[in-house]
């Protein structure tokens, strides 16, 4: 099927969730009708659907306060959530702590502080593997493999690396647990164009490694061009979904979503 599918809200306002349903079968991560929030009686997730087959490279894109980096955070039980479920592997995790989703396989890089600055980078990724210390030099040798710039600066303190070098960081914690899928919140963000083009290949990198991948990003060009399904969300729902190339073509995403960027491509 080509062209993408809008989910939100139909006519008769209500959502068409079965071809999320159908095509999420066998999924390895699974969101299915999130409703989650910060603030009693405030819901920023309305509804959420999102699911992640083994190996695919995911992208979430949409207007800021979306609830973007809510839904990562949700997935990864940061979030308190208020109704829906999340399962790994077709076992439910929602509402799981942190540190019991990345003994199971689930990786999280957040939007802001994702490193510590005053460690070195061996010591933040030291961190990485608090919970299981014996595989530190495995995973160690992994990291430094996939960014070669981490092994030889490993003394350095990633207080005084730049963003770029601070986000390759930030990924590589995460990849000492080995995960099989990895939630990235805006990894380009902040980075100049040549850096964040450095990012975008590192991800599609860690993905060709056999990690899974959802990634937010404000650069949604980018991350449609790159990821093999996205979603847009808006108002705590998804809006629409399809492949990345779909999206980039659709005139509602185009005009909605892209702006000015998209159609001058
Ligand atoms: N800790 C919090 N407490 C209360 N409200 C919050 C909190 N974090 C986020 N929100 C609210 O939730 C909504 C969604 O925020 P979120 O950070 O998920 O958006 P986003 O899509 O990631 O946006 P951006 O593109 O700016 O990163 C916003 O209205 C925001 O104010
Ligand atoms: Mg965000």
């Amino acid at each position: 099927m080509s062209g993408s599918t809008r989910i939100a809200d139909g006519d008769d306002g209500r959502r068409d969730r079965s071809a999320h349903l159908g095509a999420a079968e066998g999924a390895l991560l699974l969101a299915d009708d999130l409703v989650a929030g910060y603030v009693p009686g405030v819901n920023i997730l309305n509804g959420c659907d999102l699911y992640v087959q083994e190996g695919e490279l995911v992208g979430i894109i949409g207007p800021n306060g979306a609830g973007k980096s809510t839904l990562l955070k949700a997935l990864f039980g940061l979030v308190n959530v208020r109704s829906g479920v999340v399962t790994l592997r077709g076992q439910d995790i929602t509402g799981l702590k942190a540190h019991a989703l990345v003994r199971k396989g689930v990786g999280f890089v957040p939007q802001t502080e994702n490193v510590f600055p005053s460690l070195t980078i061996e010591e933040n990724l030291q961190m990485g593997t608090f919970q299981a210390p014996k595989r530190f030099a495995e995973r160690f040798a992994f990291v430094a493999e996939l960014f070669p710039a981490l092994g030889e600066r490993r003394k350095q303190r990633a207080g005084s690396l730049s963003g770029g070098e601070r986000q390759m960081v930030a990924m590589g914690r995460a990849l000492m647990m080995e995960p099989s899928v990895l939630l990235l919140d805006e990894p380009s963000a902040g980075l100049s164009p040549a850096l964040q083009d450095e990012v975008f290949i590192r991800v599609r990198q860690i993905n060709r490694t056999g990690v899974s991948v959802v990634m937010v990003e404000q650069n949604a060009r980018r991350c449609l061009q790159i990821c093999d399904r996205g979603y847009v969300l808006d108002q705590g729902r998804n809006a629409y979904t399809a492949s990345g190339k779909d999206l980039m073509d659709d005139p509602k995403v185009i005009e909605l979503y892209l702006g000015t960027l998209a159609q001058a491509r």
